[in-house]
Formats: structure tokens, C-alpha cells, sequence
């Protein structure tokens, strides 16, 4: 054999076995440990978390020792907090890609949840924003807890007076995530049509909102069920998936904005006007490729085509978090919500929103 195969094979090898390596230790899961026992107490307060990667009976529901605010922190006594399909990524740790940020084996970070609201109980020395009494809403890590401490710039704002506790505590991650999506990635402009494929949803309830609020023409696709609520809060038109493929109606968006990820590329990018944009924000279920299918088809076809096709992953933003408080204040935007559990029912919100039927936005109430 020559030299130049014997290197090309030599990479190729090293390649694959590089690549079996790292597929074994993504998804090696450590058994579950035994919970620890833990007991209410002076200074406990009650809060969810997860020792191990795996269904929701494997939550926890414990008592941990409540935070002092250091000095550019805020005590929050959390009144609601939200539950999104972030909650059963990380709770199965799966795409198994996130492992690589939320622990190899088992979660490094225990405590879950990610939206929030409540009063604010106690300030840090230089908090200069923030004071004990304030209703605030926002998005942190630990927020299925009775209490989160947060820096004062990080994600937290505050309650517009005339939204509940329920409402605002739906915000962080899917209003942030559409707004994001529509604004920054999808560029929305006044006057342009927008496509919102999952518009039921807690992404999609928030997008429709927020794209018309932004004077956009809004079509939304949902099933038969939801039809009604996705027209009630601004499309214009609705595609019933159930009886129609919006990528074969003819009709042409200048952005499409998809939680799904239930039609190609190719057919999305057939109901995009010439130079259209097309925003990945969701995909399908699996460990390994199906939820990173849409993301890996835009980025090949991407440089060969005329449309823009965006793959991103939100953050939290304090400004993003003012400005949807300016929209909800001003009734442009109304936080949809579908059902609330009990801090100690956690483990059915999140099954419940795995069922991917959730109509709006999941509350736990907390206090
Ligand atoms: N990239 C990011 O940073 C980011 C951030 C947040 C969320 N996400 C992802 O975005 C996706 C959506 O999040 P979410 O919070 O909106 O989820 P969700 O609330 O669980 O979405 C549920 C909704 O999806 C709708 N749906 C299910 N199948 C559908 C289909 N074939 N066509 C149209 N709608 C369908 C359901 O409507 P019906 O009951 O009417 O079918 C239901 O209302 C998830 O995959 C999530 O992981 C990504």
C-alpha cells in the first residue's frame, strides 16, 4: 500500500476511534446514588434536585441550607416558578452533547429549574438596584427552590404591577427565546410575514405575541385543539397540522421561526420568499442525532443557498427581560398558561411536559 493511503487510514482510524471514545463517555449514566437525608430546619428551605440522569421519579425533593446574598447579590423568595423542556434535558442529560456542560456520568449542578418570580427579601451591601420588598421576575439556575440569591445585573427585573406572579414567572426562558429569535436572529422588520411553527407552545405562544406586537403579519401552525387559542392571540392565519403541511400550502414568509423541526430544511426553505430567513430553535427527541438533525442540514446547506437558516441557543438577558416587562405591561403581550403543580408534584409538571402537549406555559407554585 502507499504511504499516502496508509497516513489516510491511519487519520480515518484515529478519527473513528476518537469519535466511538467520546460517543461511550457521553453517554455512560453513573447509578443513582443513595438520597441523602435531609430535615426541615432553621435556615432550610425546600428546593428540587437530581443526583443522576433519568426519569422524573428519580427527582429529589430535599432540604438545603438557605443563601446569604453576597454583596452585589438579591435574596429572592421565589412565589412561582416555570417549567420548560430545558428541565427534562438536563434532568435525562439528553441530546447527550449537553453533558458536556451539565456533568459527564451524573449532573455536576443538582438543583433545577430555570424561571422565576417573587419578592425580593434581602439585598447584598452594594446591590444599588434592587430592595427587600421588590417584585421581581427573571431567569437563574436553582429557581425550583424556595429562595435563589442572584447578581443584581444577571436576569432578574422588575413585576410590572399589573402582571401575576404566575404570568411573569412564564417569561425567562420562552418569552427570552422568542424574542430572541424573531429579533435578533430572524432580523423581523414591521410589515413581514412570519411563520411560528409550534405556536401553542411556551415558545410559540410568546412568538406569536411578540411578532405581532413587533407589527408583523403572524401565521402559526398548532393542532386542531389549539387553533383557536394561537388566533386569539394574534395570527392572523393558522395552520392545523393535522390537516394541513404548511410547507405545501403555497404561501410565502419572509422569516420562519421553528420549535419543531417536523419538515426538512428543503421544504421550509420552499415557503421562504428569495432570501427568506429560517430560525431553528427546536428539534426532535433522541439522544444523538434527531434533535440535531435541522442544525447539522442548515449548516451544510447554508453556504449554498440564498436564505439565511440559523441555529441558536437563547440567554438570559436583563434588557431582553425589561423589554418583554414593557410589552406585558402594556397588554401587548399576555403570558399564557396552562396548568400548576406544587413544588412537591415537580415530577408530574415535568412528565407532562415531555408529553409535548403543553397549551402555554407550566407553573409550579413554590409559595
Ligand atoms: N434554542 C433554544 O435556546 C431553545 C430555548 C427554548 C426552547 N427550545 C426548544 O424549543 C422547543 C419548543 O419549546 P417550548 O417551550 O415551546 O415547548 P412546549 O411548550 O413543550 O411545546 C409544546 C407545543 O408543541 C406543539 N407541537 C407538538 N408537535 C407539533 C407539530 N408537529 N407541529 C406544530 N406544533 C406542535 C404542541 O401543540 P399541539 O398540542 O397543538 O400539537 C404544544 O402546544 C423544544 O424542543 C425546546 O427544547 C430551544
Amino acid at each position: 500500500m502507499k504511504l499516502r493511503y496508509k497516513i489516510v487510514n491511519g487519520v480515518v482510524g484515529v478519527i473513528a476511534i476518537a469519535t466511538v471514545s467520546l460517543m461511550i463517555t457521553l453517554s455512560y449514566t453513573s447509578d443513582c446514588p443513595e438520597l441523602p437525608a435531609t430535615e426541615p430546619g432553621e435556615n432550610k428551605i425546600k428546593a428540587v434536585a437530581h443526583y443522576c440522569y433519568g426519569s422524573s421519579d428519580l427527582l429529589a425533593i430535599e432540604w438545603v441550607d438557605k443563601l446569604v446574598p453576597e454583596e452585589h447579590e438579591v435574596l429572592v423568595k421565589i412565589h412561582r416558578a416555570g417549567v420548560n423542556p430545558l428541565d427534562y434535558h438536563l434532568m435525562r442529560g439528553s441530546p447527550y452533547i449537553m453533558r458536556l456542560a451539565r456533568g459527564i456520568g451524573k449532573p455536576e449542578r443538582t438543583i433545577m429549574g430555570a424561571d422565576f418570580s417573587g419578592v425580593v427579601e434581602a439585598v447584598g451591601e452594594k446591590v444599588t438596584r434592587f430592595k427587600p420588598g421588590d417584585e421581581v421576575f427573571g431567569g437563574s439556575r436553582g429557581t425550583y427552590s424556595e429562595y435563589i440569591t442572584i447578581h443584581e445585573d444577571k436576569g432578574i427585573t422588575l413585576k410590572p404591577a399589573n402582571i401575576s406572579f404566575d404570568e411573569s414567572a412564564a417569561v425567562a426562558v420562552a418569552a427570552a427565546t422568542a424574542l430572541q429569535a424573531l429579533r435578533d436572529q430572524g432580523q423581523l422588520k414591521a410589515g413581514e410575514r412570519v411563520l411560528i411553527n409550534g405556536a401553542s407552545g411556551g415558545v410559540g405562544t410568546f412568538a406569536v405575541q411578540i411578532a405581532k406586537a413587533m407589527g408583523a403579519e403572524v401565521a402559526g401552525v398548532c393542532s386542531t385543539r389549539n387553533v383557536e387559542m394561537v388566533k386569539s392571540i394574534g395570527a392572523s392565519h393558522v395552520f392545523d397540522y393535522k390537516k394541513e403541511d404548511y410547507t405545501q400550502s403555497g404561501e410565502k414568509y419572509d422569516l420562519i421561526v421553528d420549535m419543531v423541526g417536523n419538515h426538512s430544511i428543503s421544504k421550509n426553505r420552499d415557503a421562504l420568499v428569495p432570501g427568506g430567513r429560517y430560525v431553528i430553535v427546536g428539534g426532535g427527541k433522541g439522544n444523538w442525532i434527531a434533535p440535531l438533525e435541522g442544525l447539522i442540514s442548515a449548516m451544510v446547506q447554508a453556504p449554498f443557498v440564498d436564505e439565511e437558516l440559523k441555529f441558536f441557543v437563547a440567554k438570559f438577558k436583563q434588557q431582553d427581560f425589561e423589554y418583554l416587562a414593557d410589552l406585558m405591561e402594556a397588554g401587548k403581550v399576555k403570558p399564557q398558561i396552562d396548568r400548576h403543580y406544587k413544588l412537591d408534584q415537580i415530577a408530574e409538571a415535568i412528565t407532562y411536559s415531555e408529553s409535548r402537549r403543553a397549551r402555554g406555559k407550566i407553573i409550579i407554585d413554590v409559595n
